[in-house]
């Protein structure tokens, strides 16, 4: 199965795409995620993202393109969720050769949506597990002392850009870049469109749900 999920920083891309991959036995592929081990292993690539990531602009759409390949060439038998991309209309175009090498499967596109309020609140009170990358909400969970997901002692730590004026930033980076890449889906691919605003539980289920109807 091959799957987009789509929508604003901090809307629960991330937290859905892990129970995704786990119910379709994919590869959860987070562009955000790749690029964060890139700048953590200081490599060429991480070099040039760090600043642009820590002030919530976009990596340019080269470097993007080249990474986005890399990780697809072994997700073909196993299927995947793509988190975190296309986030321009020329990364959705970049896309399109490499997903019909890969395969003609058809390609689930699911968007998220919540308010700025709601996403400022979530995301400034987000804490990520620098062991396993497992996500939390302070708001919902506050032991951090060991990660529920690993065992890992004191790894939470807060993401550069859940700074508040960083995350205005990529809210506006978002709209101005990254909503014109739904109009691009529209009439090619059928979007599921969820309330990110629910409980992890219920938008996880109408998800699924939604996959097995199509
Ligand atoms: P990336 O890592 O992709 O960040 P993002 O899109 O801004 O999204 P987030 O990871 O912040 O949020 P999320 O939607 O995954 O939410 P999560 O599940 O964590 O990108 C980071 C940067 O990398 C970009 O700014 C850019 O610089 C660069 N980059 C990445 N891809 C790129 C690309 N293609 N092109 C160019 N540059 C690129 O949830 C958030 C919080 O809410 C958590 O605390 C979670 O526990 C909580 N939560 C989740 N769901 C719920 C719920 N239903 N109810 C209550 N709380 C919830
Ligand atoms: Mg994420």
């Amino acid at each position: 199965m091959q799957i987009i999920i789509f929508g604003p920083p901090g809307v629960g891309k991330g937290t859905q795409a892990k129970l995704l991959a786990e119910e379709i036995k994919g590869k959860h592929i987070s562009t955000g995620d790749i690029l964060r081990e890139a700048v953590k292993n200081g490599t060429d690539v991480g070099l040039q993202a760090k600043a642009i990531m820590d002030s919530g602009e976009l990596v340019p759409d080269e470097i993007m393109g080249l990474l986005i390949e890399d990780a697809l060439s072994n997700a073909a038998d196993t299927g995947f969720i793509l988190d975190g991309f296309p986030r321009t209309i020329n990364q959705a175009i970049i896309l399109e050769p490499i997903l019909d090498k890969l395969s003609h499967e058809q390609i689930f596109f699911i968007r998220l949506t919540a308010d700025p309020d709601i996403i400022v609140e979530r995301l400034t009170s987000r804490r990520v597990c620098s062991t396993c990358g497992f996500i939390i909400n302070l708001k919902l969970s506050n032991d951090l002392s060991t990660c529920p997901n690993c065992n890992a002692s004191d790894s939470f730590i807060k993401r550069k850009d859940d700074d508040e004026m960083v995350i205005r930033n990529r809210l506006k980076v978002y709209e101005d870049n990254t909503v014109p890449v739904l109009d691009y889906y529209k009439g090619k691919v059928e979007i599921i469109s969820v309330d990110g605003t629910k409980s992890v539980e219920d938008i996880s289920q109408e998800i699924l749900s939604a996959l097995v109807q199509i």
